[in-house]
């Protein structure tokens, strides 16, 4: 397939970062909200951010105005009409999800492609929503999308050969690393990094050490560019807790299960760095 336009449907940190990834390579970019005010809002965010790397030295004003430019922000789904991909990026829930994919179903071209961003849930759920389900697979992006190399390409049993090749040409034209797997929660980096990330909150609920040296210690120790509560806080408390609530669903292991304080803080709309607070304090 040539593939020249991308849809992307959701405009949190992930369908903001990933729309700026495709934009800055080549790629024409459909960025789809349900307002066309969060539309609107995105675009403004991505402008920010591709300015921050040209005041950095990293992009070339022409770069930037090319990629702006390759930005349609829109509110109405038919606009995906056109698209070759089109990369699902909205909540972690399957129910919305799969009533999305069912939208996408009748209105992407029968040869486009339809990915999910989903970080856990399980890809067969939304393709067998679709008429045609070999076309669905997952395109898992890392948060923040525009810095993280990796893309793990995820094949549902009823994934096409063509899909996944397809999808994983495209990963590295983003100018990212591909990694090919199967459809099982978690997939590969967050079935080893959620059950680190959960019982570093352990840890805290413990009183084995305070947050911060918790976070000192994994990054002075390990060499992670990050401490696990500072991660949770990036990720976003919300997605998290969906995250750790469908590997705990799918493997009823001890250390999928969410830590309480994870619950508490999300209840409290303490959502980590987009809200202004989660394990730590972000505003101002
Ligand atoms: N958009 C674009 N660029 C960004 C950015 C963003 N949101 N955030 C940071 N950057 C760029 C900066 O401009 C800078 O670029 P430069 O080196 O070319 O000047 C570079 O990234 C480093 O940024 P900073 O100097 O501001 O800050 P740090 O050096 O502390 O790096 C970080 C920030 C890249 C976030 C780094 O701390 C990191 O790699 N953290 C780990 C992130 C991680 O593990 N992500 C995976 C999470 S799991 C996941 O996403 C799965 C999902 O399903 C939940």
């Amino acid at each position: 397939m040539n593939v020249k336009r991308i849809g992307i449907v959701g405009s949190g940190i992930m369908g903001s970062g990933i729309s700026e990834v495709c934009a800055k390579a080549g790629y024409e970019v459909v960025l789809r909200s349900r307002t066309q005010e969060k539309a609107a809002a995105t675009l403004a965010a991505i402008e920010k951010s591709l300015a921050k790397q040209v005041e950095r030295g990293k992009l070339e004003e022409a770069e930037r105005e090319k990629a702006l430019a390759a930005i349609k922000a829109v509110s109405n789904i038919k606009e995906l009409s056109d698209c070759d991909i089109v990369i699902e990026s909205v909540i972690e829930d399957l129910d919305t999800k799969r009533e999305l994919f069912a939208h996408l179903d009748d209105v992407c071209r029968d040869d486009a492609i339809i990915a999910t961003n989903t970080s856990t849930l399980p890809v067969i759920e939304m393709a067998s929503v679709v008429r045609n389900p070999e076309r669905v697979l997952g395109i898992h992006f890392f948060n923040p999308a525009p810095v993280m190399g990796l893309v793990e390409v995820v094949a549902a049993l009823t994934t096409s050969e063509e899909a996944v090749e397809t999808a994983r040409m495209f990963a590295e034209s983003c100018g990212k690393e591909p990694v090919i797997v199967k459809d099982q929660a978690g997939f590969i980096v967050n079935a080893l990094l959620f059950p680190y990330l959960n019982n570093a909150i352990k840890l805290f609920e413990n009183g084995v050490a305070s947050m911060e040296d918790i976070d000192t210690a994994m990054k002075a120790g390990c060499g992670f560019p990050m401490g696990p509560l500072a991660l949770l806080d990036l990720v976003g408390l919300d997605t998290s807790l969906s995250i750790l609530e469908a590997l705990y669903d799918e493997f009823r292991d001890p250390n999928y299960a969410p830590a309480p304080t994870l619950r508490r803080l999300v209840s409290a709309g303490k959502l980590g760095r987009k809200s202004g607070s989660g394990f730590f304090d972000y505003q101002g």
